[in-house]
């Protein structure tokens, strides 16, 4: 019997290894057969460790389960889906997971990520025999057509980024994976690369075959160990299989892919710092222009995508441009796999179609507030992203609908607060992120975000509230428009939105009846 348990990080931090073992010495011990696989998430996370049992109904999960469990799940007979309390049923069938649409998220947790076969059984490198039937500019073509745009937060255009690429001399040039992924209430990168990371090679293949690389490298984040692993195994397990290195499945098309680990700077998310970095330098913010697509990499054309961009490429390749620009709104075309988190009751990875309002999102998927009160603000993109208020849930997951709120929807990290939540605490912490992260190569960002953080100290303390609320403002203007770069440029959305939704928590008052 196949017995599935996650390997991913957040099930492991729940306690899956512990889980496996206790699952194997239990069967062991009764002269049961098991195999057990270790996949990625469902992304369910409430239900971590979630353990799934193959029956011929379909895959059932009992979830979260604890080792102080096994016994009595096996005595319930779970090998064959037997009741318990823990079940959930066919996994499938889950309402969490039925209100989906899993594109870039298809495999995940469904596949063994280390099993080529399994990939392959999967639709896995059918994207890229497509292309290598169709030739590079018709993939660059076929990716400008399915309107995909970097997923890593700034919305821009994947096909265009590539045909800038491709459009430069012959010659070495680089694709560079982006998997630093920083954000707070994001994860989407991490359980793609643990759940199904031969998506990832395949997306990076298809990307140096359109634009004429021959070396890829991936920049991950160096508190993801689990990635690390899972990665470098599935880079091997795709040599072996003849997937990676020279005249790859006869095609005359030659691609390696190498791991890096960063050091830990959240600015190293930022496209030009990270190349610095990757070049063995500080992690230090390089003007624009030139842009990477014509001078990257050791100087060479590089294209930079994010892990989610990348790892949808095979689906897009596979199923053509056309079924994936027929899923959305407006300009933001494709799905949006959203990162549910904070103070919400059901958190996790929800993959949907662009257009599903905000409210939606957090009280019906997320089913509301953790803790049982008001929902309040929650922050959209990450750290840097804006405080959106409840009288603004009905915001579709779109683009230009949140930039039109002066808001963003960045990696689609969702991050849920109660009525608790203070929110010029909240300001203050944004400026106080931006002071510690700020790679401190321009005035506006090293200097504006400690004396925001001042600023925003002075206005807690009831000090000259109204010239002091004023000059921040100005301060955020400064920054925004004089920073060299997203960190100093972005800081001032989660600090204006604040002031604009929640002025009541910046007058004194109001923080005196708080405490
Ligand atoms: P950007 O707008 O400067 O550039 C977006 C991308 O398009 C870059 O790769 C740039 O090189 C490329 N590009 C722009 N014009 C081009 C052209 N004409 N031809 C080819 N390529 C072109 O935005 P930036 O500064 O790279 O990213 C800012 C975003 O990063 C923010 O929106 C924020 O949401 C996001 N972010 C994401 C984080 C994460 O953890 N994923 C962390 C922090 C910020
Ligand atoms: Fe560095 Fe901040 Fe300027 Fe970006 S905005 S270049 S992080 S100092």
């Amino acid at each position: 019997v196949k017995v599935y348990i996650p390997l991913d990080m957040a099930a492991v931090a729940m306690g899956a290894d512990r889980l496996a073992a206790a699952v194997a010495q239990e069967a062991a011990a009764r002269g049961e057969t098991v195999e057990i696989v270790r996949n990625g998430s469902r992304g369910m996370l409430w239900l971590e460790p979630l353990i799934e049992v193959e029956t011929p109904a379909g895959r059932v999960g009992y979830g979260p389960a604890k080792v102080k469990d096994v016994a009595s799940l096996f005595d319930a007979g779970f090998l064959t889906g037997g009741a318990h309390l823990l079940n959930i049923g066919i996994v499938d069938e889950h309402p969490w997971m039925k209100k989906q649409n899993r594109v870039t998220f298809v495999r995940c947790g469904v596949i063994d990520p280390l099993s080529v076969a399994e990939y392959e059984a999967h639709e896995g490198f059918k994207g890229l025999t497509r292309a290598f039937e169709i030739g590079p500019a018709a993939v660059v073509e076929e990716v400008t057509k399915s309107g995909l745009r970097g997923r890593g937060g700034a919305g821009f255009p994947t096909g265009i980024k590539w045909k800038t690429v491709a459009d430069c001399p012959p010659g070495q040039k680089y694709v560079v994976v982006n998997a630093d992924e920083g954000d707070s209430g994001t994860f989407a990168d991490r359980m793609i690369m643990e759940g199904d990371p031969l998506s990832l090679i395949e997306g990076m293949l298809i990307c140096g075959y359109a634009v004429g690389a021959s070396k890829g490298y991936v920049y991950l984040r160096s508190e993801y160990p689990i990635v690390a692993k899972v990665f470098q195994a599935a880079i091997e397990k795709a040599l072996e299989a003849g997937w990676l290195g020279k005249n790859i499945k006869g095609s005359g098309f030659d691609f390696d892919v190498e791991l890096r680990i960063g050091a830990g700077a959240y600015v190293c998310g930022e496209e030009t710092s990270l190349l610095e970095s990757l070049e063995g330098k500080r992690g230090i913010v390089r003007a624009k222009p030139p842009l990477p697509a014509h001078v990257g990499l050791f100087g060479k054309p590089t294209v930079i995508n994010n892990v989610l961009s990348m790892a949808t490429i095979p689906m897009i390749m596979e199923k053509g441009a056309k079924h994936y620009a027929d899923l959305g709104v407006g300009r933001s075309r494709g799905t949006m796999p959203l990162q549910i988190a904070g103070n919400v009751k059901y958190g996790g990875l929800f993959e949907t179609d662009f257009g599903i309002p905000l409210g939606v999102v957090v009280n019906e998927i997320g089913g509301g507030s953790r803790s049982g009160r008001p929902v309040r603000a929650v922050q959209v993109g990450g750290p840097l992203g804006a405080y959106v208020p409840v009288s603004l849930f009905d915001l579709p997951i779109d683009y230009e609908a949140f930039a039109a709120k002066d808001s963003l929807i960045g990696h689609g990290g969702l991050v849920v607060f109660d009525d608790t939540v203070d929110m010029s605490w909240m300001a203050r912490f944004g400026m106080e992120f931006c002071a510690i992260e700020s790679c401190g190569k321009c005035t506006p960002c090293r200097l504006g975000s400690t004396r925001g953080v001042e600023t925003i100290d002075k206005i807690r303390n009831g000090m000259d509230v109204d010239a002091n609320i004023a000059l921040l403002k100005d301060l955020c203007h400064t920054m925004k428009f004089g920073s060299l770069c997203a960190l100093g440029g972005f800081a001032p959305y989660p600090v204006e939105s604040a002031l604009r939704h929640f002025p009541e928590d910046f007058r004194k008052p109001a923080l005196e009846a708080a405490e």
